[in-house]
């Protein structure tokens, strides 16, 4: 068994893992957080993707052990909530973004890291990032989606209300 502090969604917690897990399965299982899907199991598909210490990661194929002690995690339920949604998910609702929602999670977490790294990227920045870290939708084709992250970052520019 490992035991690590970390801070989660902002909140300092004490985690005792088994050596071998994955952090997404740490954060579903035990932390609750299920917003955190998996989809691949295997880092193909972008589904359990979560922020670590502002880098975007695959929590599917992050071992628990491997986090540094003190590590800020972020999943979806971090990033907003039905009663305060984030400028992404307002997006992601106004362009009709999901379909069977499964991937939704994932992508909104990529491109909230995306946005807090670059907050101007052009379209291409977009699906390249999409692409470079495997973020998939199998449902609604990519555009709503460069659609929505183009309007939540005019908005987090306060070019758009
Ligand atoms: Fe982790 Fe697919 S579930 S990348």
């Amino acid at each position: 068994m490992i035991k690590r502090n970390i801070v989660l969604n902002g909140t300092e917690k004490v985690v005792v893992a088994q050596v071998g897990d994955s952090l997404a399965n740490v954060l579903r299982g035990q932390m609750g957080l299920t917003g955190t899907k998996v989809g691949c199991d295997q880092g193909q598909c972008g589904a359990c993707s979560v922020i670590v210490d502002g880098k975007l990661v695959r929590s599917c194929v992050t071992r628990f052990s491997r986090m540094a002690e003190g590590a800020s995690v972020t999943t979806i339920e971090g990033i907003g909530t039905p009663a305060g949604l984030h400028p992404i998910q307002l997006a992601w609702i106004a362009h009709g973004c999901a379909q069977c929602g499964f991937c939704s999670p994932g992508f909104i977490v990529s491109a909230k890291a995306l946005l807090d790294e670059k907050p101007d990227p052009s379209r291409e920045e977009i699906r390249d990032w999409f692409q470079k870290h495997r973020n998939a939708c199998r449902c609604t084709g990519y555009k709503p989606i460069v659609d929505a992250v183009m309007d939540a970052a005019k908005v987090l520019r306060g070019e758009m209300a």
